[in-house]
């Protein structure tokens, strides 16, 4: 409306759309950005380490969500940076699970995709823990699986990489290649099916911020790290997401 009103209006002036410009330079924060979005993110690691110190069965996930929600409050965000997902047992293997209704049960895994804005930025952190304290054996080979992926994409980072792609050196071929080249599937096959989402993406203004399409990563931008393997027959659903500065 605003466009159509200015072309009306003054049809002397050429209008553009600046949309790839403004992203390319969302990309790479300053100095100051990162500092806010610092703080973001170390108020988003707190509320996990408040979570992890609650977590036992019984608790409903709404009760761990909402004291999530209460550190980021108390330590001055001024809301959420997305809908909080806490999942436990099959919840876990559900992407963007936000019922944070149900009740967590002894030998559940509890998945939590949870973290604040802060000054307009925002964080974006994933955790997944036993609920009753102690992995199964398959949970644990589960997660140490992810968190090798995970190990192996956030080594690989520097300027110059790709995030994206399937193109060898990318940092999703490093962490799909540690998928599937460990562990199985109920029927022998290998683990890389069950990781269906993207490695990560950018985050500052928005979760989810823009980038410039194929670009390759440079110092000062900032991206999530978040492998995942979800088993809905056996309740099994493990994320670990971290946000990282490229240096
Ligand atoms: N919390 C949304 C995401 O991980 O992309
Ligand atoms: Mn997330
Ligand atoms: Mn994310």
């Amino acid at each position: 409306n605003w466009n159509n009103w200015l072309r009306t209006n003054f049809s002397a002036i050429t209008l553009q759309d600046v949309f790839p410009q403004l992203a390319a330079m969302r990309q790479v924060k300053s100095a100051s950005e990162m500092v806010i979005l610092g703080r973001s993110i170390d108020l988003s690691a707190d509320a996990h380490i408040e979570a992890m110190k609650m977590i036992r069965p019984g608790l409903y996930e709404y009760e761990v969500a909402a004291r999530m929600v209460y550190v980021h409050q108390r330590g001055g965000a001024e809301r959420e940076g997305y809908a909080p997902i806490v999942g436990t047992g099959f919840n876990s293997t559900l992407l963007h699970y936000n019922g944070v209704r149900a009740q967590i049960k002894d030998g559940d895994l509890v998945l939590m995709d949870v973290a604040c804005e802060f000054s307009g930025y925002s964080a974006d952190i994933t955790r997944t823990v036993p609920a009753n304290g102690k992995f199964t054996p398959r949970q644990r080979e589960i997660y140490e699986i992810v968190l090798a992926a995970s190990d192996a994409a956030i080594a690989a980072i520097k300027p110059g990489v790709m995030s994206g792609g399937n193109a060898p050196g990318s940092l999703l071929k490093i962490a799909t290649d540690v998928i599937n080249s460990r562990g199985k599937d109920k029927d022998g096959n290998p683990l890389g099916k069950y990781f269906i989402h993207g490695l990560g993406h950018p985050i500052g203004l928005n979760v989810h911020d823009p980038g410039v399409p194929g670009r390759a990563l440079e110092s000062g931008m900032v991206i999530t790290i978040e492998p995942g393997i979800y088993i809905p027959d056996e309740n099994i659903g493990v994320r670990i997401e971290d946000d990282i500065l490229v240096t």
